[in-house]
């Protein structure tokens, strides 16, 4: 085993939860639990297909304990903190070590899903990614997926693209886009602008319907027309969109057609760093 390996944890301690790596003894739950979820995990995780048996579990945990060795994948389970349950997986994987770079999945049992079990998982691990040395994490998921979009949204994840027809559904013979989101070492729990996203409509609108002396009902619903075809730039804060200006061109001239900072963050300096870096991207058009 590398030295590289020895670096991550085998377990992490969470607030509900925790996360491990995985024991052969959990082979006969993981088998009963994909088995009796088979057709909502098999929508988008290709490997429920060959999942068939208990001795398919045992050989795939058996797998991971391989792939931990090498370096190439690490796969946990997670499990609640209150009577050690365990209610899905989360996995490190695409792991380029030169480059510091990895992606995680994961999925949970199906009676578990909405409670933020996962989205605590991926913040657990995220965290000890970064202690470790990684620089960028990346979370993909298809476009069609939008409960798994939800995690790394939730997680103030960048979004940062579509990969078009990225994946072949052999079943339909159709293909379908790939989300990208990244979170990068550097700007890890600190405050971030960045450019707007598709993804961030759903807090922009929820900050601009806390400001009711700001926007009516009539504004919100221009500000939604607005986020779809005005670029703009939002402020994030631990992981959570906390303000937003957008702005569009017109002859030439480039003005801010919306500004809002979130009422609890407000007289922060938030405003002027969004006119500041607004300025900046004007001076550089
Ligand atoms: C994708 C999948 C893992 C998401 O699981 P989940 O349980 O919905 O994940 P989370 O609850 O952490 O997701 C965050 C959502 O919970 C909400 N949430 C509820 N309580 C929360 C809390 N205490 N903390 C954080 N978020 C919370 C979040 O706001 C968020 O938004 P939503 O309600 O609009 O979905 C799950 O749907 C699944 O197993 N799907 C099948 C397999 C799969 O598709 N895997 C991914 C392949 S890419």
């Amino acid at each position: 085993m590398s030295l590289k390996n020895q670096k991550i944890k085998t377990s992490l301690l969470g607030n509900r939860i925790y996360i491990k790596k995985h024991d052969e003894y959990l082979a006969e739950t993981m088998f009963y639990y994909v088995d009796s979820d088979r057709e909502r995990l098999g929508k988008f995780l290709p490997w429920v297909l060959f999942s068939k048996t208990v001795q398919d579990e045992l050989n795939y945990i058996r797998h991971t304990h391989r792939c931990w060795d090498d370096g190439t994948i690490f796969d946990f389970g997670i499990f609640l903190k209150e009577n050690n349950l365990y209610i899905g997986n989360i996995g490190v994987h695409t792991i380029h070590w030169k480059n510091n770079r990895c992606e995680i999945g994961y999925w949970i049992l199906g009676k578990f899903e909405g409670q933020g079990y996962v989205s605590e998982a991926v913040r657990l691990l995220e965290k000890h990614l970064f202690e470790i040395g990684f620089h960028r994490i990346e979370i993909r998921c298809s476009s069609l997926n939008f409960r798994s979009a939800n995690v790394p949204v939730s997680c103030g994840y960048f979004f940062e693209g579509i990969l078009k027809d990225n994946t072949l559904d052999i079943e339909y013979e159709k293909y379908s886009d790939m989300y990208v989101f990244s979170k990068i070492s550097t700007s890890y729990l600190k405050d971030n602008i960045e450019p707007l996203t598709i993804m961030d409509k759903v807090p922009i609108i929820l900050i601009a319907k806390n400001l009711p002396q700001y926007f009516t009902q009539k504004q919100i619903e221009h500000l939604k027309f607005d986020i779809d075809n005005q670029k703009g730039i939002i402020y994030r804060r631990n992981d959570k969109i906390i303000g937003f200006l957008l702005y569009f061109s017109s002859q030439g001239v480039v003005e801010i057609s919306w500004l809002g900072v979130a009422s609890d963050f407000q007289n922060q300096g938030i405003d002027k760093a969004l006119k500041d870096e607004f300025n900046n991207i004007c001076k550089h058009k």
